[in-house]
Order: structure tokens, then C-alpha cells, then sequence
């Protein structure tokens, strides 16, 4: 009888200790919300054309959804998945994106590692506007940040995609100022829409960078 007592209270206690860390990760992914901060990052540096789009899908690749992204995935392991390391090789013709595009930035690439080893979940539905708060906005906080993810990859100074610089402030304020920017990110006719992906960046980031520029793009 006792040993059936402690039988059960050791598959009790461990059923407890799966259900919390289950529980601990699915919390820990929401906070990185795929849907809202992997995915479109990816879509924008990866998922253009001639590249990872669905069309070209370069070496079987299609890295505009989750599916495809999860092909150059190993479960739970993000320093041992290939997305990550073709973002972390420092050989130029094997890195991702090749140059003469910029590696992705050591935050982006750190999430991407913290998402997979976390359970490399499709966390849809956590992108929320409704925290989108654009009364004071300042560009080392909260501009620059966007574009390094979004659109730094192409637009570094030394061999800036379309002579656009947007890793400086001087390089943003440029295209802040004659039009350029908003322009683009808004896909304005006339414009060269940005990201070339075609995937407009959010709601949230986009009325931020517009309440920025229209404050005058101050280097705030
Ligand atoms: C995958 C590479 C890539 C990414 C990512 C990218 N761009 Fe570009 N961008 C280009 C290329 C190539 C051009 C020049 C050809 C063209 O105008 O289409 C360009 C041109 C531009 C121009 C000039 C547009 C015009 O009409 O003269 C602006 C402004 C710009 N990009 C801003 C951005 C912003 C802002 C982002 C991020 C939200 C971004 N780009 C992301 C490749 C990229």
C-alpha cells in the first residue's frame, strides 16, 4: 500500500513539474510573440524577392511563414538551428543575409535563439495596438530600433541599397526630411515600397516613426 502511495505521489508531483514548466514556456513565448516581432523581421530581411520568397523559395527555403521558417529550425536548440547559423557566420559568402547586405543585429539574432530554445512556438494573436503609446516618441528609443530590424540589412552606410543610410541619424534624418521615408513605409504611389518584401511593418510601428518625423525628426 505505501509503495503504491509513493508511487503516486511521485507521478503526481511530476506531472506538476511538466504542467508548470510547459505552462513557464508558453508564457516565456508569448512575451517573445513570434507573430509579432520573429516573423515580420524575417519576412523583411529574408522573405524578398530573389530570395526566401515564395516564389523563389532559394535552396527550398520559403521564410515568409511559419512553416517555412521552421525548416531551418532545430526544436529547442537556436544555436544549433540553421537560421541562426547562417545569421552568426562570420565566412561573408555563407552568412545570411549575403552581403553586400549587414548581419542582422546580436538583438535580433539573441531572440530568435531565446524563442527557439523556449519551444519555438506559433504564437499568433499577441500583437497588441492598443500599448501603442506615440505622445513622445524619440529616435535612439524607439525609431532606431525598428529600422535596425527592419531595414538596416540594406541600408548601412558603405553600401547603402539605393544610396539610402539608415543605421546613422544623419542617414535617417536625410530621408525623413525630403519625404522619402514615410513615403516609402506608407507604400505611397510614386514610392519605392518598403520593406521590398511587400509586407507593410505594423500599425504601431509605422504611426511611430510618422509621429517622429512630423515632430520635426529631432536626434532625441
Ligand atoms: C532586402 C533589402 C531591403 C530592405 C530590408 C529595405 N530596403 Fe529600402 N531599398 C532597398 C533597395 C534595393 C532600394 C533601391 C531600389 C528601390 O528604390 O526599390 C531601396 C530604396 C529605399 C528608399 C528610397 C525609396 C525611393 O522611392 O526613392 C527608402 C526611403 C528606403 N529604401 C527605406 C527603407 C526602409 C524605411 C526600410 C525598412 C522599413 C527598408 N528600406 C528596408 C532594399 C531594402
Amino acid at each position: 500500500m505505501k509503495k503504491y502511495i509513493a508511487i503516486t505521489f511521485i507521478a503526481l508531483s511530476s506531472a506538476m513539474v511538466l504542467l508548470q514548466c510547459t505552462r513557464r514556456n508558453e508564457e516565456d513565448l508569448k512575451a517573445i510573440c513570434f507573430e509579432a516581432s520573429i516573423l515580420p523581421v524575417i519576412q523583411a530581411n529574408c522573405g524578398t524577392a530573389g530570395c526566401h520568397d515564395a516564389t523563389t523559395a532559394a535552396d527550398g527555403y520559403d521564410l515568409t511563414n511559419y512553416i517555412g521558417i521552421m525548416r531551418a529550425v532545430k526544436p529547442g536548440n537556436g544555436t544549433g538551428s540553421k537560421l541562426v547559423k547562417v545569421m552568426l557566420e562570420t565566412r561573408p559568402d555563407k552568412r545570411m543575409p549575403p552581403p553586400p547586405a549587414a548581419p542582422m543585429s546580436q538583438d535580433f539574432i539573441d531572440l530568435v535563439i531565446k524563442w527557439i530554445d523556449k519551444g519555438e512556438g506559433n504564437v499568433v494573436g499577441c500583437a497588441s495596438n492598443a500599448a501603442c503609446d506615440t505622445s513622445s516618441v524619440s529616435f535612439a528609443r524607439d525609431v532606431q530600433p525598428i529600422l535596425n530590424d527592419f531595414c538596416v540589412s540594406c541600408h548601412t552606410a558603405g553600401a547603402p541599397s539605393g544610396g539610402v543610410v539608415l543605421n546613422t541619424y544623419n542617414g535617417v534624418k536625410t530621408v525623413a526630411d525630403n519625404g522619402k521615408l514615410i513615403g516609402s513605409i506608407s507604400h505611397t504611389p510614386g514610392f519605392s515600397a518598403m520593406p521590398p518584401s511587400g509586407i507593410k511593418l505594423d500599425e504601431c510601428k509605422l504611426n511611430t516613426i510618422k509621429a517622429w518625423v512630423n515632430s520635426g525628426a529631432p536626434n532625441n
